[in-house]
């Protein structure tokens, strides 16, 4: 049971009634009451009577019998003030739930997405490291939801480097496993040799063709490459906990086949102009600096296809899986790329107006110095590195402010940088600071980690089970009240696909519970009161477990 929806289908009659038309009750919690409506502020002008007038005229018609009461407040607000007898109710029902009062969608959409996307041969770095924690947190909430989630691995495995790469390999005896255990060293070796010999970049773009045109020595060589790479991929993602497997590896090379076809489409529909030699779609309302109009490339001039005519295929490719929505978990740089790629995917009829395309772009992470985050040479940092570093993080409280014993190190570890990321606005940078994400105070990982820990503590000592729930002290109702936003809170990070919905909703709960447990005895009080105190720490733990998991962050029962 949703209150806010409870709450907004109650007014809705009584605003129209005032109204004369269909109104939003904009039902929101509010410091200030339960909840509340600024729905008569709004209509004020429209209406041409005092706002207060309006409210109050809406609070008498409103049928809200036994829900809850409702007052005007302040220069036209409505507050509402729950019943305790449904507040009860809605938390029996929540509480006996295994889906804590969410249900499933009615109508479940098929959604892809697009996340982590690295490139073979190459090191992740913190940009693809935002896009596997962000992309993991919205697959799980969807997935969670009842939707049909494709998860894709839109690995970078295709393009001009690799004739470079494979003849490097060939230089080595093409032995994969031994000669490339290192594959950043080998890009960069390779790299080293493209650039400074002549006669190796000769071979190596001769290699592209061979390779292109399905020559199998080259094939084969490439292959191997690949699957090392992958072989490298899997083991971040389960060190991190991601969901990302073998089969959700899609790279750029699956529809190399695809992009001729895809070039006489668009030819034939009008939509390719020449422009130096490439062959160009310039989709309407893009222009560069110098107001010219903006070229995706789809065809280089040497002939080959890129990264745009692959993205192209792709959406071809998803919509023909049946999907209704696609969203693409890529840094914000890439913003022009995708809106010219839908763009033009839209006038090529490929993507359908029913089909939502979405680029879900997101910040920087930045160094102390407020810059792009580099390790200490001043390279980009190497995500194994950063791995290693959060798995070592150990030491209890004694340990200055870090959290963490040895035994769940990686959980802590690795929850603090997934949490430090979900935990804002995707779209902003932010800074990357051990200190601050691993402190047990604060809107943290481990804050958040050790807020669960105590209450499943509270079970170990209490040694019987939770009864139903009965509401009276104000901090068991602010607790009640915080518990049944659960619903709220999943929807909006789902719909707005951005995670730190959730993440600030666990952190207000989790606040809430404190709040609660410094006022309200729980093992000390009367047995009816214990039981019902027990069942909302049972509640809260459970909400807790399931929301974290949903960002993809372990919640283990003791840190
Ligand atoms: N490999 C790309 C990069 O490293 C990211 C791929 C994102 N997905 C896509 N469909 N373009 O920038």
């Amino acid at each position: 049971m949703n209150l806010e929806v409870l709450l907004h289908d109650r007014l809705a009659p009584a605003l129209e009634a005032v109204a004369g038309r269909s109104v939003d009750p904009a039902v929101r919690s509010s410091p200030h009451a339960d909840f509340q409506s600024g729905a008569p502020l709004a209509l004020a002008r429209e209406l041409g009577r005092a706002p207060r007038e309006i409210a109050a005229e809406v609070a008498g018609k409103a049928d809200l019998a036994g829900l809850a009461a409702i007052e005007v407040s302040g220069p036209g607000f409505l507050n509402l003030t729950v019943a305790d007898s449904l507040l009860t109710e809605a938390l029996r029902a929540t509480a006996a739930d295994a889906r804590l009062g969410v249900p499933a969608v009615a109508v479940p959409e098929r959604i892809v997405v697009d996340y982590s996307g690295p490139n073979v041969a190459k090191e992740m770095h913190v940009g693809h490291l935002r896009s596997t924690i962000i992309g993991d947190a919205l697959a799980r909430t969807l997935d969670w939801l009842g939707h049909d989630v494709i998860r894709v691995n839109h690995l970078g495995d295709w393009g001009t480097p690799f004739g470079m790469l494979v003849e490097h390999l060939v230089d080595r005896g093409g032995a994969a496993d031994h000669s490339i255990r290192d594959l950043t060293a080998f890009y960069q070796d390779a790299r080293v040799k493209f650039d400074s010999d002549e006669d190796f970049r000769t071979r190596a773009r001769a290699r592209v063709v061979a390779l292109q045109s399905g020559d199998p020595l080259s094939r084969e060589l490439w292959r191997q490459l690949v699957a090392q790479s992958e072989v490298y991929f899997l083991d971040v993602y389960a060190r991190l906990g991601v969901t990302l497997g073998p089969d959700d590896f899609a790279g750029e090379s699956r529809y190399q086949d695809d992009l001729p076809v895809l070039l006489a489409e668009l030819r034939e529909k009008g939509l390719l102009a020449e422009s130096d030699g490439a062959l160009c779609a310039f989709p309407a309302g893009f222009t560069g600096r110098d107001g010219e109009p903006l070229p995706l490339i789809v065809r280089k001039a040497d002939g080959g296809f890129g990264y745009a005519a692959t993205d192209l295929a792709a959406i071809r490719h998803r919509v023909g899986l049946g999907a209704d929505r696609l969203l693409y978990v890529v840094g914000a740089p890439q913003r022009t790329h995708f809106a010219m790629v839908f763009a033009v995917a839209r006038a090529a009829g490929w993507l359908p107006d029913g089909v939502v395309a979405e680029h879900l772009g997101f910040g920087s992470i930045l160094g102390a110095d407020g810059k792009m985050l580099k390790s200490r040479a001043g390279d980009t940092v190497k995500l194994a590195a950063l791995l290693d570093e959060a798995e070592s993080v150990r030491g209890g409280k004694q340990n200055d402010n870090r959290g963490g014993s040895r035994a769940s190190a990686p959980a802590v570890g690795i929850g603090a940088i997934k949490y430090a990321d979900l935990s804002g606005d995707r779209r902003g940078d932010y800074v990357f600071d051990w200190d601050r994400m691993l402190a047990i105070t604060g809107n943290t990982g481990p804050y958040l980690q050790m807020a669960h820990a105590r209450v499943r503590a509270i079970f170990r000592k209490a040694g019987s089970a939770p009864g139903g729930i009965t509401v009276t002290e104000p901090a068991e109702r602010h607790l009640a009240l915080t518990l049944l936003g659960f619903e709220t809170a999943v929807t909006a990070t789902a719909t707005l696909a951005e995670p730190h919905r959730l993440a600030g909703y666990l952190y207000e709960l989790a606040a809430a519970f404190s709040g609660f447990y410094e006022r309200c005895p729980v093992l000390r009080a009367a047995p009816e009161v214990r039981a019902s105190r027990l069942g909302l720490a049972d509640l809260t733990a459970r909400t807790l477990h399931t929301g974290m998991s949903l960002l993809g962050i372990e919640a283990p029962d003791e840190i």
